[in-house]
């Protein structure tokens, strides 16, 4: 879920709506906001997109067309404290009354809510014993009402008083849950005033001027504010317009960590593409090579120096493990081929939500590699975190700076990807592979595998990689036509064998992901041994081919597959590179790709696919950026 807050001088209700627009990626089902308005706390939340709850709220009647009109003097529109979140919904489904904010029965507290309260049954019962009455299936009312009942004790007991008052009942509050949460409360009675708290989900403060900000991400207050600070685990923060004060838990001051946010803000718009996918497709050379930039010297060695392992360290690696989820774990099964190949120490691959649950063999020598775009995925987290107790060495592979995976990791390898705001990830999976190219290579070179000349000679064809997807894209029309013939297609198939089976999982993912068809990757060779029955006339089977140069028998075992699938009706789209003519025979579509040695192929042959996909989602009329029941950064288990 995503989530703002904002005090300050100015009408908070535009500004809240503005960063939920920026946060919709993290999650989209329901929206909600709580505006405090001199002594009145106002509110609105509709179940669906954003769009759903602006209509509602143009729809307010008032004199100004803002302001609520009757009880209230003025409307939501003028009050300038205020809260907003978007959904990605756990507890209770994607309804008005579930979304957020949750307000308590007093009708003067309101709550947001990021991520799951565990306890929250017990919690529920608790307040329902003493007559509290839920108007919600959410796990975060109870909060809301936790909150309420704190905020009268505390008055009672003259504990605290002040914007204090909603800070000490905060930190009260969250010694009671369990689990992972990122709140932000207000009270009617303080305006002016917002409290956030963070457990195992992410929480920053934009720092204004006379106004500060508390957001998921920065993106959210990216267009007023470029400092921001970043807060720790288990911490409650309080923001006025002038101050920004943070307590842990117990109520003792603690510092977050400030930070300068360099990202411009025109980076997260869309600079003219029809999606956000389509610019993020187009913007793939340039991520690569920042991803690269300043990461070999003059003499041909890897520089990683952010990743703080020695080499030592390095040399005294056994066995790598890689853990990611979705689009990053399929980076991490390519990262395998050229990890093991490169550095012959035995590398696994395991999605991060069934790599704890199984006991992994672990020890100080293993180093866990987590690939995260978000830093923020809670499944991914949860795995380094047990990787951490089992005392391995954690390297995180991450696009976002300062986020929770690279903070808790002993080391990180940033991608500068820059913000991915579209939910299908694209270039960051490609700058995912980059680094775990850089890791291979660096690991390779500090244990002896690989002299300096040899990996500097791959890190040349990484290097020429970027102009080499330029000439791709410049000429993708044939995909995008393809595409849209294809666009009724009750189900579509992909094979590939060695770094081109993570391809094809990649392209069946994207498929299913954008266009809601049925698709499944298939290892080619795999293909004999059951999912062949799946062909029938004219189902599309694409088949992505290695090099003939680089490994001449893998190449022709593909093109022994793509006549098996043939011979039984499949209609192939052949996904291989330039002046191969070897599969022309076979192939009903063939999209060529540019040379490039087989290791770092999917860099080239990834490309076509994130293009079918997004061409076939919208050609079906979905929504591109923001696809059914996915959320970009996933901050649950
Ligand atoms: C979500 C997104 C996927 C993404 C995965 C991992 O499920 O919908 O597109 O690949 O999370 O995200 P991460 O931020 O950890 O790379």
């Amino acid at each position: 879920c995503g989530i703002v807050g904002y005090a300050g001088t100015r009408p908070a209700l535009g500004i809240v709506l503005d960063g939920l627009r920026r946060l919709e990626y993290r999650g989209y089902d329901s929206a909600g906001v709580a505006v405090v308005c001199e002594d009145e706390l106002l509110t609105e939340k509709r179940a669906g997109k954003l769009a759903n709850l602006e209509k509602a709220l143009s729809e307010r009647s008032g004199p100004d067309g803002l302001s609520d009109g009757g009880t209230a003097s003025m409307g939501i529109g003028d009050g300038t404290t205020g809260i907003g979140h978007t959904r990605w919904a756990t507890h209770g489904g994607p309804t008005d009354r579930n979304a957020h904010p949750h307000v308590a029965r007093d009708g003067r507290v309101a709550v947001i809510h990021n991520g799951i309260i565990e306890n929250f049954a017990k919690l529920r019962a608790e307040l329902e014993a003493d007559g509290v009455q839920f108007t919600s299936d959410t796990d975060t009312e109870c909060v809301a009402h936790l909150l309420s009942a704190e905020l009268t004790r505390l008055r009672t007991a003259g504990e605290a008083n002040g914007p204090q008052l909603l800070a000490a009942a905060m930190r009260s509050v969250c010694q009671r849950l369990e689990g992972a949460f990122t709140l932000l409360a207000v009270d009617a009675a303080l305006p002016g005033v917002v409290v956030g708290a963070r457990r195992n989900s992410p929480l920053v403060v934009g720092r204004g001027v006379g106004e500060n900000y508390l957001a998921s991400d920065v993106s959210a207050f990216i267009e007023h504010t470029r400092e921001a600070v970043e807060l720790g685990q288990d911490q409650v923060v309080l923001i006025t317009g002038d101050a920004i004060e943070i307590t842990d838990f117990d109520g003792q001051p603690a510092t977050g960590k400030d930070f300068h946010i360099d990202w411009d803000s025109s980076a997260a718009e869309k600079g003219g593409h029809e999606y956000f996918m389509l610019k993020e497709i187009a913007e793939q050379p340039q991520a690569i090579a920042d991803t690269l930039l300043g990461r070999l010297t003059d003499s041909g060695e890897i520089m990683l120096d952010e990743v703080r392992l020695s080499d030592q360290d390095l040399r005294d690696v056994d066995k790598v493990f890689i853990v990611a989820c979705g689009t990053a774990y399929h980076s991490g099964l390519v990262a395998k081929y050229a990890i093991e190949h490169w550095t012959r120490i035995p590398c696994e691959v395991e999605l991060a939500s069934e790599f704890r649950y199984r006991d992994p063999v672990l020890d100080r020598s293993t180093l866990v590699v987590a690939i995260s775009q978000s830093g923020e995925t809670m499944d991914t987290l949860m795995a380094l975190r047990h990787a951490k107790a089992q005392k391995a060495r954690v390297l995180a592979i991450c696009n976002t700076n300062g986020s929770t995976i690279p903070r808790e990791s002993d080391a990180v390898l940033y991608t500068h990807g820059g913000p991915e705001i579209a939910v299908a990830s694209t270039k960051a999976f490609l700058t995912q592979l980059v680094a775990c190219y850089l890791i291979g290579l660096h690991l390779a070179q500090v244990r002896g595998n690989l002299y300096a000349d040899e990996a500097g000679a791959i890190v040349e064809q990484l290097l020429k990689v970027p102009d080499k997807i330029r000439e791709l894209l410049a000429g993708i029309d044939p995909v995008r036509q393809l595409a849209r013939d294809l666009k009724a297609a009750p189900t579509v198939l992909f094979i590939g064998r060695h770094v081109g089976y993570p391809v094809a999982l990649e392209g069946a993912l994207k498929l299913k992901e954008l266009a809601y068809m049925h698709a499944e990757g298939f290892a080619a060779g795999e293909l004999k041994h059951g999912p062949i029955a799946l062909i029938d006339q004219g189902t599309p089977v694409v088949c992505v081919v290695p090099s003939p140069a680089g490994r001449g028998m893998l190449h022709d075992k593909i093109v022994s597959n793509i006549q098996e699938v043939r011979a039984r009706g499949a209609r192939t789209i052949v996904i291989a590179e330039e002046g191969d003519t070897a599969v022309l025979p076979y192939a009903d579509h063939v999209i060529y790709v540019p040379r490039t040695p087989t290791l770092l192929a999917p860099l080239m042959t990834t490309i076509p696919l994130q293009v079918f996909a997004c061409e076939i989602a919208a050609a079906r009329g979905h929504d591109v950026d923001q696809p059914r029941n996915l959320a970009k950064s996933v901050t649950v288990e």
